[in-house]
């Protein structure tokens, strides 16, 4: 069995991808230091595979740990790094904190993996990357523009990081994933997100505002140039998302046709609004969600949505499900986790 390292595996992402790697034929090594995560979600990736992935505790910004870990797990085939902080108002808030987190652990991985040969590496990056695009759809080739948050330069510095290291190192393979809007859970409930704070997130805020936790959603903004005035997403289901690393991965394994350094957009291609979003729910889950506009968020795109023919090209992956069943998944999830029965 081919190993990967996952790091910030017990994450939102990393845990639905470790899932998908298992139903595979993978073999995740999970790492994560829990510093925005909950152990819950490694026992959601045993109960839907049946099998108990093998993980560290600690940070992977910590040289030592990370030594540790290649040592202990030999012939490690792939790393895929999740592990970041993502939220983009404390980043503004706290842009010390995002640029050591984020880019000291990348820096400490692609140390560890020159060190111990591991020549693979997927990358979590985002469409932040891109700002307020000129024209949507976006492909992979619009030009970067300056970051709105400390966040969105985080990923940007990193792409730029694994691109030089890519060149520099002839043998080291990078693929770096710029994902739109992941939302949903597991279809089966066990898996989903888990924002240890207030959601900064329009989904996990509508689900916990549909439990009863939240008072009332805000809608952010209604007088931006769009149809309905709300801002305007690629919202992408969880699993496809966390379906296309493995398809990247098996790609970056088996075949000689990428370049050393790939990067590729992973949207659905479908361009949905706030508003359209909150309908939608209601419609899905028949529950009568208070909302309420309100002012404009700072540093909000307008809208954004990918073309994602190039991963369809290249990686022969695309999307499966619909934001409502991504919505539909999201509640169920939330019930879940609320003690809510029906
Ligand atoms: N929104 C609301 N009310 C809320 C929360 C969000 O109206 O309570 C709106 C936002 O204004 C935005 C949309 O819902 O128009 C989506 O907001 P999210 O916070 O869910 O997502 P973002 O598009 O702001 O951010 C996401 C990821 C980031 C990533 C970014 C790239 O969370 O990690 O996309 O644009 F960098």
């Amino acid at each position: 069995m081919k190993k990967v390292l996952v790091t910030g595996g017990a994450g939102y992402i990393g845990a639905h991808t470790a899932v998908e790697l298992i139903a595979q034929g993978f073999e995740p090594i999970i790492i994560d230091n829990f510093s925005k995560s909950d152990r819950s979600l490694l026992a959601g990736i045993e109960k839907i595979t049946d099998k108990t992935a093998t993980f560290y505790e600690g940070d992977c910004a910590d040289e030592k740990f990370i030594q540790m870990v290649f040592e202990k797990e030999k012939g490690i085939k792939c790393v895929m790094h999740f592990a970041a902080f993502k939220a983009v108002g404390e980043s503004v808030r706290q842009p010390l904190m995002y640029y050591q987190n984020n880019i000291n652990s990348l820096l400490t991985v692609l140390e560890a993996m020159n060190k111990n040969e591991v020549k693979n590496i997927i990358f979590s990056s985002s469409c932040t990357v891109y700002g307020e695009p000129d024209s949507i759809p976006v492909d992979e080739s619009t030009p970067f523009k300056k970051a709105e948050s400390p966040y969105g330069a985080t990923k940007q510095m990193c792409e730029r990081i694994l691109e030089d290291q890519s060149m520099a190192d002839n043998n080291l393979r990078v693929i770096s994933l710029r994902y739109f809007n992941p939302i949903g859970a597991h279809p089966t409930s066990m898996l989903g997100e888990l924002p240890l704070d207030v959601p900064g997130n329009l989904v996990p805020y509508i689900t916990q505002t549909a439990a009863g936790i939240r008072k009332k959603l805000t809608v952010f903004g209604s007088d931006y140039n769009t149809p309905d005035g709300s801002c305007v997403r690629d919202y992408i289901h969880i699993v496809d998302l966390a379906q296309a690393h493995v398809a990247a991965l098996s790609k970056m394994i088996d075949s000689i046709d990428l370049k050393s350094y790939e990067v590729f957009n992973l949207g659905t291609g479908l361009g949905v609004s706030v508003l359209e979003l909150v309908n939608e729910f209601i419609k899905v889950t028949g529950i009568q969600l208070p909302f309420e506009i309100g002012a404009r968020r700072s540093g909000d795109v307008e809208k954004t949505y990918a073309n994602p023919a190039k991963a369809f090209e290249k990686l022969g992956w695309k999307t499966k499900l619909t934001y409502s069943n991504a919505l539909l998944d999201a509640w169920n999830w939330q019930k879940k986790i609320s003690k809510i029965n029906g």
